[in-house]
């Protein structure tokens, strides 16, 4: 640690299943961690910010399968790929220091050694399974512990699983568990407390099965093949492994472990606050600060999933909105601990009303008087009055405020109290009304004096605000030219007095206005768009097993045909009428189902092929003799229909063989 260090912090967020795309749920967590790390940070911390991605399990294995590739290449695809998790963190301006996949061979190696050590202290035990498992959730459960028959923790069914396996003695920790949770602040909200006490130790800990033989990918347990190791063990150990537990890849542990906080959604406070501390504790290992079990985002009232097409993008949000705009939101809107409801009509309230209104108004009508009245030049000078010295304690106030809330995750309450000093500012103008002291040269100074408080108000409102929002904080300390001394935690002295100077430069839009209801219709089509750049962007038509013997075949009479005439037939938007030159003399008429792809006139003078042998067929009362061919296709969920069309010098009549 630096002298001037505050001391190391270390966060992390879950980390992610890459099974299918991240959603805005997942964002929210992992922008609440971000927030916490660039917060610490600001405050002079040494910040380690853990995030990452947990690859294996039945669950991958079958999608893998279902997807005809890898899981390797499954979870790289999902990982690495085009808008994948790297890519979705890199756009939120995530600022993570390191990022673990427990598919990482240092990982995998510290996991072995793990197993080993607690099936050496005789933690782990071989017995044989047969309880319920949860293939979604990655999850076993007893008989009393499903909800009507189904997964507690998601609703869907269970199979039945009975297999030879390796078992945690998670029963022998239950009473220090429950004193870890009950007497001390190991877990909050603390409403989480009553929920695992009641629900999952009162009732009896079980020990856990910590080991697969089913299935294939996962870590191998070294030491009895065939076996695989449970995959929240894998993945709760990533906390520790990528600080260098068990693995000379990294060398953090001493600095960084016990982890600070824990952020983790509230259907996985269970493995965090139960298995994860009974594991630490059988390994003789310190137990992490704390675990914080953050509430649920639900989508119009219903809990978000792949299933159910509710999810919500951010990538879609964060571009038609920006992300820092995404960020603010997430983290104004819903109390940390408890559950939210998304909607898109929500969002742009708030941006609206808090980024456009006061905030973006505030520093746009500084910025904008400041020119104005002083050519962006705010020197020395100007005329206190007693009205400042509320705005400067209230200012102090806020400071004091937020930074408890913050070290409580209280995101809300944090934001709430920086809109406080906004509000309070937007209110000092129309107090002060500049525009009414700026008429006479007495008053000046006054007006000085006001536009240094406006100013410094801004600034100090611009750093709090740089966790949730860092760069839009940026371009609003640059609009004042703060200097970078002025820009950190240890730069909130109020200044607004006589020695201040201040210079301001005219910015960009901070946060333009929405049109709420020309938003939603935009976001409707962007969706409907995403969803088919999503659809395979060819299909074909499945080949036929059936064969044709080859004179069945030959029988078909195939033939060059010139386009004479071609009309649409009326009453039918599906028909186009053809007379065709067929080399006979006698013009020929097909009636071809083709209208939505072809216009008539494009058609006069091509030649196509035809049938020419099938039997007459009556459409819309008029005869057509033969079928033109054509090739079809899917792209992007959409048919497509191409007539085939020959070379203009083959003559009408040429047979097709
Ligand atoms: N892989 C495990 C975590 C292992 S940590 C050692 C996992 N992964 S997950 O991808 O399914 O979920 C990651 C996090 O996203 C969890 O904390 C989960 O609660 C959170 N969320 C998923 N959907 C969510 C919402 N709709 N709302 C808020 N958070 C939610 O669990």
């Amino acid at each position: 640690m630096c002298e001037k260090c505050k001391g190391n912090y270390y966060i992390t967020t879950p980390i992610y299943y890459p099974s299918s795309n991240l959603h805005i749920g997942h964002a929210y967590c992992t922008v609440a961690t971000d927030t916490m790390a660039r917060y610490k940070r600001l405050q002079g911390y040494n910040v380690k910010f853990l995030t990452g991605t947990d690859e294996h399990g039945q669950k991958i294995e079958d999608k893998a399968k279902e997807a005809g590739v890898t899981p390797q290449q499954f979870v790289d695809n999902i990982v690495l790929g085009e808008k994948g998790v790297i890519d979705l963190w890199k756009l939120m301006n995530i600022s993570y220091d390191r990022f673990i996949r427990t598919t990482d061979d240092y990982h995998v190696a510290a996991i072995q050694r793990i197993f080993k050590k607690m099936y050496d202290n005789g933690d782990i035990y071989k017995g044989s399974y047969k309880g319920k498992y949860c293939t979604p959730c990655e999850s076993f459960w007893t008989e009393s512990q499903l909800v009507d028959g189904k997964c507690p923790d998601c609703g869907r069914e269970v199979k039945d699983a009975e297999e030879e396996a390796y078992f945690f003695r998670l029963s022998k920790y239950a009473d220090r568990i429950q004193d870890l949770l009950e007497n001390t602040d190991f877990l909050e909200p603390r409403s989480r407390v009553n929920e695992m006490v009641n629900n999952f130790i009162k009732p009896g800990l079980e020990d856990l099965c910590v080991s697969r033989t089913s299935f294939t990918w996962g870590v191998p347990v070294d030491f009895d093949p065939g076996h695989v190791v449970y995959v929240w063990i894998d993945a709760l150990f990533n906390y520790m492994t990528a600080l260098g537990f068990e693995n000379d890849k990294y060398d953090d542990l001493e600095a960084f472990w016990p982890a600070d906080v824990h952020f983790v959604g509230k259907e996985i406070v269970r493995f965090h606050s139960i298995i994860w501390p009974a594991m630490l504790m059988s390994l003789g290992l310190p137990l992490p600060k704390k675990v914080y079990g953050h509430g649920w985002l639900n989508f119009n009232g219903e809990k978000m999933s792949k299933s159910r097409g509710n999810v919500v993008d951010p990538y879609l949000l964060s571009e038609r909105f920006g992300v820092d705009a995404l960020r603010f939101f997430l983290l104004r809107t819903f109390p940390f601990g408890s559950d939210g409801n998304f909607t898109n009509e929500l969002l742009m309230g708030t941006i609206n009303t808090d980024l456009a209104n006061t905030l973006g108004n505030l520093v746009s009508r500084t910025v904008a008087m400041s020119q104005k009245y002083f050519g962006g030049n705010l020197g020395e000078g100007g005329e206190s009055a007693p009205l400042d010295e509320e705005v400067k304690a209230l200012a102090a106030e806020v400071i004091a405020n937020y930074e408890k809330q913050m070290d409580k995750f209280q995101f809300s309450v944090a934001l709430n109290e920086i809109f406080r000093l906004l509000d309070r500012a937007n209110k000092y103008i129309d107090e002060t009304t500049p525009w009414i002291l700026a008429k006479t040269e007495e008053t000046m100074p006054r007006l000085l004096t006001v536009m240094k408080n406006l100013c410094e108000c801004i600034r100090i409102s611009a750093i709090l605000i740089t966790p949730f929002m860092p760069e839009s904080a940026e371009k609003i300390l640059n609009m004042l030219n703060v200097p970078a001394e002025a820009r950190g935690w240890n730069a909130q002295c109020y200044c607004a007095d006589e020695k201040a100077v201040w210079n301001t430069t005219v910015g960009p839009v901070l946060f333009p206005r929405l049109d709420v209801e020309k938003e939603l219709a935009a976001l409707e089509e962007l969706k409907a768009q995403a969803a088919k750049a999503k659809l395979p962007p060819l299909e074909i038509e499945p080949y036929s097993d059936e064969k044709v013997d080859f004179d069945t075949f030959c029988k078909s009479d195939l033939r060059a045909v010139k386009v004479i005439e071609c009309k649409n037939v009326k009453k039918s938007d599906k028909l186009l009428q053809f007379t065709l030159d067929d080399g006979s003399g006698t013009p020929r008429q097909i009636l071809s189902g083709i209208a939505k792809f072809y216009k008539p006139e494009e058609l006069v003078g091509k030649t196509l092929v035809a049938i020419t042998n099938l039997p007459p067929r009556k459409m819309m009362s008029r005869e057509s003799n033969g079928m033109l061919l054509s090739a079809v296709h899917t792209e992007k969920g959409e048919e497509k229909l191409n007539l085939i069309m020959l070379n203009d010098a083959i003559p009408a009549g040429a047979k097709l063989c």
